[in-house]
């Protein structure tokens, strides 16, 4: 019998990540694109010392008992563990890793272009060339609000939402921002963001950007009643989890006017059903969960990862951990 570790890699990452893997590890490889089938899951994590998950993989009681005792960590692919029930994980003893820093700027990079795309309505505009429609200059084709000197509000600041702002600074934006504490001044103030209960920033907010992790308290924390309170010109962009948008209530809210646009990276379910309203509708645009998909970024995450899931099955604590929350 092998004394190398068994481990299981729920889907294709760089070789950034896989190499390190495959050299330390009898590594078994899903290597479809799409994610395994749960119970094809349960059956290939049987008997693991490590398993390297992405944000699609459930990992739950279940999956814990699949695994069986010998498991040592779970090292996510994504900076992101909702996917995970971290304390289940730690009342067996299971190390949970994340890669968290990596994706900051390739993160705050795709939000600051889904949120200018939105708003001078880029997809609509090269939909419009593509289908012949451009027949002249026109005074009033494809208007849409200024991006320079409008207010951002900036939802979530930690990391992301920081790096949003500094974006948004190189456009004289004034910087709204909510978390749920007020922040240093030596965080805020060299980014010029204030504070703001969150039904204020919305109220004041042309455009308005998630950067909050999914959690009981932020699932649908834009529903329909802050839909109301935002402005009718406000932009929303969304690259933070799919279900902190009630997206029932988004789609109602874009065809009545209640707000102007919404540009998504992540949906509730994903993939959006093509038969959500919100697929339909020409003032939402919608990229597949792509926030962090930069070559560089994607190896570092591996790179990230790999070193986590090693760490694990090594018994040795892991360079990005995350800790369960407090009961
Ligand atoms: C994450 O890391 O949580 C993103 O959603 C995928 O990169």
């Amino acid at each position: 019998m092998s004394e190398r570790p068994r481990v299981f890699v729920a889907r294709r990452i760089p070789d950034e990540g896989l190499e390190p893997v495959a050299a330390a590890c009898e590594m078994d490889l899903w290597e479809d694109d799409l994610p395994p089938p749960r119970d094809e899951l349960l059956r290939r994590i049987a008997g693991c010392d490590g398993v390297l998950t992405l944000l699609t993989d459930r990992v739950d009681d279940a999956f814990l008992d699949a695994a069986g005792p010998g498991l040592r960590v779970v090292s996510n692919y994504a900076v992101g563990f909702d996917n995970i029930d971290v304390a289940a994980c730690a009342a067996r003893g299971v190390k949970v890793g994340n890669t968290p820093g990596v994706l900051t700027e390739t993160t705050a990079d795709l939000a600051w272009a889904l949120l200018m795309a939105a708003a001078r309505r880029l997809p609509e505009a090269d939909r419009y060339v593509r289908d012949g429609r451009w027949k002249t200059w026109g005074p009033l084709l494809l208007l849409g609000p200024d991006v320079h000197g409008a207010t951002l509000g900036i939802v979530g600041f930690g990391r992301i939402g920081q790096a949003l702002a500094r974006r948004a600074q190189g456009f004289g934006m004034r910087i709204l921002y909510h978390d749920v504490t007020e922040l240093p001044a030596d965080v805020t103030g060299p980014l010029g963001a204030t504070y703001l209960p969150l039904e204020e920033l919305l109220a004041q907010s042309d455009f308005v950007s998630l950067h909050v992790n999914l959690s009981p308290v932020t699932r649908h924390l834009i529903d329909r009643e802050s839909l109301g309170w935002m402005k009718p010109n406000a932009v929303l962009v969304n690259t933070s989890r799919g279900p902190v948008v009630d997206q029932a209530a988004l789609a109602d809210a874009l065809r009545d006017g209640v707000i102007w646009a919404a540009a998504l990276d992540v949906t509730d379910p994903e993939p959006i059903s093509m038969d959500d309203p919100l697929v339909g509708l020409d003032n939402c645009l919608i990229v597949p969960h792509i926030a962090s998909a930069s070559r560089a970024t994607r190896g570092k995450m591996a790179a990230m990862a790999a070193a986590n899931l090693l760490a694990g099955v090594r018994g040795e604590p892991l360079p990005t951990p995350v800790s369960a929350p407090a009961s």
